[in-house]
């Protein structure tokens, strides 16, 4: 079976070893996603998988057969930016930009795993039928995203602003496999 990125379906590589990282950036041409460590410590190269988010330098591409990916490329719709890329440059959410698409690809599969009630280290009530995404909520759940220029400050304030209260943005249905509400 093929696998699915960014809406496209596109064949395996024939080569099992292959990371899914690498898939992408070298045999698609999808640079967005970015390669950090390649060990699974920094988070720079998160996608979403299913709707579920992954470090795709610990993947290999063959494990996804029949999967539905997205990158960084794959988050706009309708022309417009997603909303959470939005916010990153109204927060100054960045400055080389080189953590910023497995950022955003991770805060919204951090977002959709607090909606489903799935409880992080920090969590207090482990029985409450909703989770508050608080600040202290938000830096656990994205300390797997590393940001060496130190933009953090930034990057919370951003996705507080998008995921915090708000309402979610209508693209994060189909990112993260929900129904529209
Ligand atoms: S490049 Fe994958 S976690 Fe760092
Ligand atoms: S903006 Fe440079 S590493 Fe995060």
């Amino acid at each position: 079976m093929p696998i699915t990125v960014n809406g496209s379906s596109v064949p395996l590589p024939d080569d099992p070893r292959v990371s899914l990282l690498d898939m992408l950036r070298d045999r698609m041409g999808l640079t967005g996603t970015k390669k950090g460590c390649n060990q699974g410590a920094c988070g720079a190269c998160t996608v979403l998988v299913d709707g579920r988010r992954i470090v795709s330098c610990l993947a290999l591409a063959v494990q996804y057969d029949g999967a539905e990916v997205t990158t960084i490329e794959g988050l706009a719709g309708a022309g417009a930016l997603h909303p959470l890329q939005a916010a990153f440059v109204e927060h100054d959410g960045f400055q080389c930009g080189y953590c910023t698409p497995g950022q955003i690809c991770s805060a919204i599969g951090m977002a959709a795993e607090v909606r489903r009630g799935m409880p992080s280290h920090v969590t207090a009530d482990l029985s409450a039928a909703t989770i508050a995404l608080d600040r202290d909520e938000l830096r656990e759940r994205m300390s797997g995203n590393l940001c060496r220029c130190g933009a953090h400050n930034g990057i919370v304030d951003a996705i507080m602003d998008v995921y915090a209260g708000a309402p979610v943005p209508a693209r994060d249905a189909a990112l993260v496999g929900e129904d529209a509400a």
